[in-house]
C-alpha cells in the first residue's frame, strides 16, 4: 500500500483566524489545500493572488493550490513562483494544457491536474506521465459542505488502474464530501491523498478529526 496523504482544505476554516487554524492542523496534515476561485470558473470567490502568497509565504505546511480559475496558464506558474508545492489545474479551464504544465514545473512546484465529475478520464490521459497529482473531484466544484459523489468511485478505480499500468507515481487525490464515511469507500478505489474541507473544520476537533481520517485511509 503507497504512502497516503491528507491535505485539510481551509475553505470552511475560520479565515479570520486563519494563522491559528492551521496551526491546529499543522502537526496532523501531510499539506495545506488552497482552493483559489475567480466567480468565473465556479459561481463562488475565494483568495485573490495577493492573499493566496501571503499563505503559501506564512503557512509551516506545504500548500497544495488546487486553482478553479478561468485563466490558469497565466496565473498557475505564478502560484508555482509563490512557492506553492504542487499546483492543480482544472482540465476543462486550461487553453494549451502540455505548456501549463512545463511552467509550472519549471518554477518550481509538482503539477496537478483536475477533472470536474462530468468530465471524462480519457481527457487527462494523454498527460498522465507528466503528471505528479491526478485530482478527481467528488463534488461539483464551487463549494465546501457538498455530498460525496458516489458516480464517481468508478473513475477514481479507472485511474488508478492506468496509473498502475505506466507504473507512474501519479498521487491519485479526490476532493469534495470527503469524510469518515466515504474516505474508505475513495481509498479502497484507488485514492492515496484525500482534501477534507467540511469534515474536518467544522468538527469540534480539527486535530482528532484528521487523525481519525488517517487511521481510517490506512486500515
Ligand atoms: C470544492 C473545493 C474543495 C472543498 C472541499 O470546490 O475544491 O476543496 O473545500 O470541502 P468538503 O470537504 O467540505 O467537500
Ligand atoms: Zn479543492
Amino acid at each position: 500500500m503507497s504512502e497516503i496523504r491528507i491535505t485539510p482544505s481551509i475553505l470552511n476554516a475560520d479565515l479570520g483566524n486563519l494563522d491559528s487554524e492551521i496551526a491546529k492542523i499543522a502537526p496532523v496534515s501531510d499539506l495545506l489545500h488552497l482552493d483559489i476561485m475567480d466567480n468565473k470558473f465556479v459561481p463562488n470567490q475565494t483568495f485573490s493572488f495577493d492573499r493566496a502568497k501571503e499563505i503559501i509565504a506564512n503557512s509551516v505546511m506545504p500548500i497544495d493550490a488546487h486553482l478553479m480559475i478561468s485563466d490558469p496558464d497565466l496565473m498557475a506558474p505564478k502560484y508555482a513562483a509563490a512557492g506553492a508545492a504542487s499546483v492543480t489545474v482544472h482540465i476543462e479551464a486550461v487553453n494549451n494544457l502540455s505548456k501549463t504544465i512545463n511552467e509550472i514545473r519549471i518554477n518550481g512546484a509538482k503539477v496537478g491536474v483536475a477533472l470536474k465529475p462530468k468530465t471524462q478520464l480519457a481527457d487527462v490521459l494523454p498527460y498522465l506521465p507528466d503528471l505528479d497529482l491526478l485530482l478527481i473531484m467528488t463534488v461539483e466544484p464551487g463549494f465546501g459542505g457538498q455530498k460525496f459523489m458516489m458516480d464517481q468511485v468508478s473513475k477514481i478505480s479507472q485511474a488508478k488502474r492506468e496509473i498502475d499500468q505506466l507504473n507512474l507515481k501519479v498521487l491519485l487525490q479526490v476532493d469534495g464530501g470527503v469524510s469518515k464515511e466515504t474516505i474508505q469507500i475513495a481509498r479502497n478505489a484507488g485514492a492515496n491523498c484525500f482534501v477534507a474541507g467540511n469534515a474536518v473544520f467544522k468538527s469540534e476537533n480539527p486535530n482528532q478529526m484528521l487523525q481519525e481520517l488517517r487511521k481510517l485511509a490506512i486500515n
